[in-house]
């Protein structure tokens, strides 16, 4: 073939689409009850943004960025994450001037060059979701909870909700130092990279991936041990919140996020069958990142969950992707009345097929099968007489018998049917 996609990419096929939808409806229902609000962005943005926001020594700046001149000369990349787009347009229209918090969601393609291997993809889909202007950890375990209900909603169990704070301004200057001290003495053991970072930003030494440096870095400081009174508070008052909203959660002092702009409270959602990309969702707050981007100081906090991650955990029955009745005419006068039929269920709703052609009983079963109906009805000569037909459930093989009128099939149809 002469023709492929690049590698990282995919193209996501029709049968693989009810998933997503699925994924996509759920979230967008349950951040209408949060009160999250969509925002779209665009793909392209001057890279500065990126630099400015993720930080220069982390590996998605180093390493990861689709980075290009434009024919204009400038410098633009293709988005790697959604949260320095989002903040960029959060100062630029002066979003803050509406009454906190202000809660927005996206959903869309991310970029980044990464190695490619199962669940990490060069171009991936985020839903990614910020609320802006409030600090009150309340505000975080609410979000927290939000994200759990919309993986619990999407059909995902088993999931681990681990959290860390990283600190503020205030006391990550203690940190740091602590941490330079640690890795001092060992800083041969690094890699290059590593040993760059340790001059500009050695807490980036502890998300690299090279397996030298993870053995080297074992037993460095925890940074929640050098928490100043504020953030240790609110780190307090995040997991109470989260009892009290019963969202179960454990502390992973060792949680690095790969960007740079996050502040107190970190978190990940990871899933056990994922093998070494189990992150599901990840995200924190970034109190200082309006500030940064020009705006006034203004607190956020958010979360992007992937959807290359989520789709491989849901169970086949929310990914069936065929449609709700399949019609098996039998002769002239039933095909007729399998068109006409047909044609009402859709105007009600229902995803409904039918044979064109007249064909043996046996061939249009095998299409049923073929195109994954769920349910299959047979008009033939005695159902048109009598006016009773059978509708049977592809999946469970059971049969009901309802008059030939269109609400009869609704009631039974919804009944059987998962959505
Ligand atoms: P992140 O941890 O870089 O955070 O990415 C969030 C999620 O995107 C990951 O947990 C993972 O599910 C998915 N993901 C990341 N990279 C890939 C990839 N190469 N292939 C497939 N899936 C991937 C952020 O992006 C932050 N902007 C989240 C955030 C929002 N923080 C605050 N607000």
């Amino acid at each position: 073939m002469k023709y492929k996609t690049l590698k990282g990419l995919q193209d996501i096929l029709p049968p693989e689409i009810r998933a997503w939808q699925h994924i996509e409806a759920t979230a967008r229902d349950i951040f209408r009850a949060y009160g999250y609000q969509e925002i779209r962005l665009p793909i392209l943005e001057s890279t500065d943004i990126f630099i400015r926001s993720i930080g220069e020594t982390s590996d998605i700046v180093e390493k990861e960025m689709y980075t290009f001149q434009d024919k204009g000369g400038r410098s633009v990349t293709l988005r790697p994450e959604g949260t320095a787009s989002f903040v960029r347009a959060y100062v630029e229209h002066h979003l803050h001037n509406n009454p906190a918090p202000q809660k927005f969601y996206y959903m869309g393609p991310m970029f980044r060059y990464e190695r490619p291997q199962a669940y990490r993809y060069r171009q991936f889909y985020q839903i990614g979701a910020e609320a802006m202007g409030i600090e009150d950890p309340r505000l975080d375990a609410e979000i927290i909870s939000m994200l759990a209900r919309i993986l619990h909603g999407i059909g995902l169990e088993g999931l681990n909700f681990e959290l860390t704070s990283i600190g503020c301004k205030g006391c990550r200057p203690a940190y740091r130092e602590a941490l330079r001290d640690f890795l001092g003495d060992r800083l041969s053991s690094f890699c290059s990279d590593c040993q760059r970072r340790y001059e500009l930003n050695p807490l980036r030494i502890l998300d690299c991936k090279v397996p030298e440096c993870i053995t080297a870095r074992k037993g460095s400081p925890p940074v929640l041990h050098y928490l100043c009174a504020e953030c240790k508070t609110h780190f307090d008052s995040l997991k109470h919140n989260l009892d009290l909203l019963k969202v179960p959660h454990t502390v992973n002092p060792n949680l690095v996020r790969g960007l740079d702009y996050y502040t107190k409270t970190a978190f990940e959602v990871t899933s056990e069958s994922l093998g070494s990309q189990k992150a599901v969702a990840a995200g924190g707050r970034y109190d200082g990142l309006v500030d940064e981007f020009g705006g006034p100081p203004t607190p956020g906090i958010g979360f992007a969950m992937g959807m290359e991650r989520i789709i491989p955990l849901l169970k086949s029955s929310d990914t069936a992707s065929g449609p709700e009745l399949f019609i098996c005419p039998l002769n002239q006068e039933a095909a007729e009345k399998a068109f006409l039929i047909a044609e009402e269920l859709r105007t009600r709703g229902l995803w409904v097929e039918s044979n064109y052609e007249s064909a043996s009983l046996k061939s249009q079963m095998r299409k049923a099968n073929r195109i994954s109906a769920e349910n299959v009805v047979v008009f033939g000569g005695d159902e048109l007489k009598n006016k009773q037909v059978v509708i049977k459930n592809m999946i469970d093989k059971s049969e009901v018998s309802v008059n030939l009128v269109v609400d009869e099939f609704i009631k039974i149809l919804r009944k059987i049917g998962s959505r």
